[in-house]
């Protein structure tokens, strides 16, 4: 994999990847929506709203490998769900099937599984349910992933990136963190990797207290370093309430609830 898109690339995660990727690739493209700081070395600026099939496309082409970061990252009006995570998803994957791309690594999200309860630890093989029209988005886009990878041989790597912060600053966190720097191994694993079709992975830094099992990291040898309990005494007390406490989404459970948290078995 020598050709590197990255959508989303003007992000809170984008910017951490192309900083540590920067030099790793021939080609590192980065495309935004919005505009970003000049190109470095080895780097090209493409602009590009996901909704637009005909603008994927051209960022796709001479493509090996997209990191499809680019969307709504959390909970929104459906309206902007449709057309960033849905039709912009669709449109990626598409395109990678039109210009030959061979691998799609996709930002899912713990939000595909966030009405689990998390007294429970669970793993990829639990089915999905989402906690928000944001995690329906997620559930879909590994639903797009596994066509694209069996209908047209496209490798596809899906990641349930759980919490992505400089540190934890929760209870929950101490679970759900990755850190910078092991998102950007995450990623490089996931682009080095010898041939792959499908791959489930969570997003997660080494915690003591993770509630996820990760059987696909060793497939693509990622081995976290950070571990949130390092942090756990700065953010001793900041306990979650209600639906937030209960299920593995945390504070997305809650929004908009209107049923009975004892009602959700
Ligand atoms: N940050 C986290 O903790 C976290 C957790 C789980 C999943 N994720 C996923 O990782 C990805 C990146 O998250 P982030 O935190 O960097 O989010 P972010 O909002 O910082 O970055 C997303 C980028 O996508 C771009 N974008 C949005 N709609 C677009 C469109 N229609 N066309 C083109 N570009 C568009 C935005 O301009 C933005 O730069 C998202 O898909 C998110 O759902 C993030």
């Amino acid at each position: 994999m020598k050709r590197i898109l990255i959508t989303g690339a003007a992000g809170a995660i984008g910017s951490t990847l192309r900083a540590g990727l920067r030099g790793q690739y021939p080609l590192l493209r980065l495309s935004d929506a919005r505009g970003m700081e000049s190109a470095a070395t080895g780097e090209e600026l493409n602009t590009a709203d996901l909704g637009d099939y005909a603008a994927v496309k051209t960022a796709m082409s001479g493509i090996d490998c997209a990191v499809h970061l680019g969307g709504i990252p959390k909970e929104a009006p459906w309206p902007s769900i449709l057309e960033a995570n849905i039709i912009g998803t669709y449109n990626l994957f598409e395109a990678a099937r039109e210009c030959g791309v061979k691998r799609v690594i996709f930002a899912s999200s713990n939000h595909v599984v966030g009405f689990h309860r998390s007294s429970r630890s669970i793993g990829i093989d639990v089915e999905p349910r989402p906690d928000s029209r944001y995690g329906v988005s997620k559930v879909y886009g590994e639903a797009l992933g596994r066509l694209y990878a069996d209908k047209h041989g496209i490798s596809v790597a899906c990641l349930r990136i759980g919490s992505f912060r400089e540190r934890p600053v929760d209870a929950r966190q101490l679970a759900t963190w990755i850190s910078p720097r092991d998102m950007v191994q995450l990623v490089r694993c996931c682009i080095d990797a010898a041939d792959y079709r499908y791959l489930l992975l969570y997003g997660v830094s080494n915690n003591t207290r993770a509630r996820w099992k990760n059987p696909h990291a060793a497939r693509v040898a990622y081995a976290p370093q950070d571990n949130a309990e390092d942090y756990a005494a700065e953010i001793a007390g900041r306990t979650a309430t209600g639906a937030a406490a209960e299920f593995h989404g945390g504070d997305f459970c809650n929004l908009e609830l209107t049923n009975k948290i004892n009602n959700i078995e």
